[in-house]
């Protein structure tokens, strides 16, 4: 039988190379690979008003999303393609999970640790509660598998915690969904600080790559990526990080191990290392931004989202309703 695959980006800034390589690679890897498998695929953007949004910045990046995952290569014939807020059965079981969240799993969260210390005023109640809000995207589709990137891990960890409680007091009823993180590329960092995860919210910055930039932007940030001075091509993330970065980047790009990058550049300069590496991201991601300037303003973009609307809100209507027979809401 196949299994179902869940995911979704939350539409806040730019998407990124590390959003491409951690997430959207794989969703579309996976696909070529699964046959049998279905794809449930989302753009979060209740998700993205945790932090306040500018509403047409907000819709216009929803968007973007969705038509960036299918000029990824996602195939829309075999893709349940939907934006979050237009199922509201999302919040009606987040709501429900939060009831079987505690507040010392919801503090425990270092994404919410790391966010609310950058932002000590103005925190809302919903990035507090988010993981829950995650956990019912996923179990309302009894997901078998969530490919995201290291980062969401603890989430997924605790979406596991959550299903499993669940099924312990009222009888079976969620799947308990596995993370799918990829070997190489899990964790993109920062192009100016090796130390930190590449980030779409620092906008105006040289330390990512948006899958927006156009050739010259992607070669001079390559350029000006921050190596060492060992000037020894090797792969070493604790003394060497902006390198081992860049190399992992390298090698999730072109579908090679990392020691297959390291043994054809161990003798090239740094130079030669980052132009030919800058190639191949521009040789990658023009086309696609080709693809998703086609895509963004068709009709077809639309009827793909109404599709994946229906396909998706018909599930989740069944499995809420079932959910609140299961703990004794309303009348039947
Ligand atoms: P988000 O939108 O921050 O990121 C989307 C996906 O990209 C991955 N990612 C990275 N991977 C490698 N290196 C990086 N530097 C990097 N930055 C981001 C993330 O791990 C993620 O897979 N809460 C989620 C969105 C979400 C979700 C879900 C995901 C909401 N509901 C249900 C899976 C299932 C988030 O904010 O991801």
């Amino acid at each position: 039988m196949g299994k179902r695959i869940v995911s979704g980006i939350k539409p806040t800034g730019t998407l990124t190379l590390g959003n491409y390589i951690g997430a959207i690679k794989q969703f579309v890897k996976l696909q070529k690979n699964r046959k049998e498998d279905e794809f449930f695929l989302f753009v979060a953007d209740m998700h993205a008003i945790t932090t306040r949004q500018v509403p047409a910045e907000l819709r216009k990046r929803t968007l973007d999303i969705a038509a960036m995952y299918l000029a990824c290569g996602l195939e829309k014939e075999r893709t349940v393609l939907f934006i979050q807020s237009e199922i509201k059965e999302h919040v009606e079981l987040g709501y429900i999970l939060q009831s079987n969240t505690y507040m010392g799993e919801l503090e425990r969260m270092t994404q919410y640790k790391d966010k609310s210390i950058k932002q000590d005023t103005s925190i809302t109640s919903s990035l507090f509660t988010y993981p829950a809000l995650m956990a019912a995207d996923i179990l309302l589709y009894d997901a078998d598998y969530v490919p995201v990137g290291e980062d969401q891990k603890q989430h997924l960890e605790l979406t596991r915690d959550i299903a499993n409680r669940f099924n312990n007091f009222y009888g079976d009823f969620f799947t308990v969904p596995e993370p799918l993180i990829p070997e190489v590329g899990a964790r993109i960092m920062d192009l100016q600080e090796p130390n930190k995860k590449m980030s779409k919210s620092d906008e105006f910055d040289k330390g990512y790559i948006s899958l927006f930039d156009d050739e010259a932007a992607i070669k001079r940030k390559i350029r000006s990526a921050v190596t060492d001075s060992l000037a020894k091509i090797n792969y070493d993330p604790i003394n060497q990080p902006g390198l081992a970065n860049l190399i992992t980047i390298f090698a999730s790009i072109k579908d090679l191990e990392i020691a297959q990058i390291v043994e054809k550049y161990q003798n090239s300069t740094y130079q030669t290392f980052k132009e030919d590496l800058a190639q191949a991201l521009v040789d990658t991601l023009i086309p696609i931004q080709k693809r998703y300037q086609e895509l963004i303003k068709s009709q077809e973009l639309q009827d793909i989202l109404d599709q994946g609307k229906a396909i998706a809100g018909e599930y989740a209507f069944k499995k809420m309703r079932k959910c609140k027979q299961k703990i004794g809401l309303g009348r039947k």
